[in-house]
């Protein structure tokens, strides 16, 4: 613990200090990496370089609502795969989520994830929001209207095909967002408000790559200290009081980058201000 890196240190006295009430958590598949869920950027490993038998025109063709209208055969095979269940457990940075608010300091957390591990791990679901939706209800990309989730479900996985709307006969798909369609309502409704009053963002195994979510970094107040323990500096973060070279409101008084593995970041963490016990109770309950 004594030579944890400075990055690691100065981010444990922020959290010491009690000055932060109002953190705004942000993740992605990264988080999940380690309950054995690939991401989908990551060289090799992730999704996106996985998905040749599908022989799409594109990789994030499988997520794409006007590819889904002519071809919905690769989602519809790939979920039948992928169905998220109750066989993945929540990793430590999941449990580390859930004890910023057990300790009353968290605001929020957008998780790009579909996999329902922030939930598992005890975030509430007050304080979450699945920014690219969910598996647990369904409707028809055409008109909309809602459709058992159950069924969609069952049709999908044992029947390996799109159900169809029962009133206008379009493509139904499970409520997760496609590229092409806009976020849930309650992103909307609550990320204005939320980097307004956020007083620290904390961002974890995300590529950044994915609008409107990459943009919450960019869209917190100037003053607001931003964390980013990710395997690779993403967005417009900075890194040793260099720029990232995008268009960037990056500035190195306030970013902290620590490269790694987000689990073994927030271990160290947590080690630091002496909350391991409880990180354990909570990731082991
Ligand atoms: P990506 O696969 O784009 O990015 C994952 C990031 O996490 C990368 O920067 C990795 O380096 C990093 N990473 C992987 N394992 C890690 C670990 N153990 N510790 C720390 N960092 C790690 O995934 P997302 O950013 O979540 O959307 O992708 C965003 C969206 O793109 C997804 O929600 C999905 C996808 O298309 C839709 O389909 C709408
Ligand atoms: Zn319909």
């Amino acid at each position: 613990i004594a030579n944890a890196p400075q990055s690691i240190k100065s981010v444990a006295k922020m959290l010491a200090s009690n000055k932060y009430k109002k953190i705004v958590v942000l993740t992605g598949a990264g988080v999940s990496c380690n309950a054995g869920i690939p991401d989908f950027r990551t060289p090799g490993t992730g999704l996106y370089d996985n998905l040749q038998k599908y022989n799409l025109p594109f990789p994030e063709a499988v997520f794409d609502l006007g590819f889904y209208a002519r071809n919905p055969d690769p989602f519809v095979q790939l979920a039948s795969e992928l169905w998220p269940g109750l066989k993945h457990s929540p990793t430590i940075t999941h449990s580390f989520i859930a004890l910023l608010e057990q300790k009353g300091m968290l605001l929020r957390t957008y998780t790009q994830n579909i996999d329902m591990l922030d939930v598992l791990a005890g975030v509430s679901e007050e304080r979450m929001i699945e920014c690219h939706g969910h598996f647990r209800t369904a409707s028809c990309t055409v008109c909309s209207k809602p459709f058992d989730g159950e069924e969609c479900k069952r049709i999908i996985v044992e029947e390996n095909r799109a159900p169809s709307c029962l009133s206008c006969k379009g493509h139904v798909k499970p409520d997760i967002v496609f590229f092409g369609e806009g976020l849930p309502d309650r992103f909307h409704r609550l990320v204005k408000k939320d980097v307004r009053d956020a007083d620290l963002l904390i961002v974890m195994g995300t590529s950044l790559m994915v609008s409107p979510v990459c943009q919450i970094p960019d869209m917190v107040r100037r003053d607001c200290p931003r964390i980013l323990f990710n395997r690779e500096l993403v967005g417009t973060f900075c890194r040793d009081g260099v720029k990232s070279r995008r268009k960037s409101y990056s500035n190195k008084e306030r970013d902290i980058f620590h490269a790694g593995d987000c689990d073994e970041s927030v271990r160290l963490l947590c080690s630091l201000l002496d909350w391991d016990e409880e990180l354990d109770e909570l990731n082991s309950s």
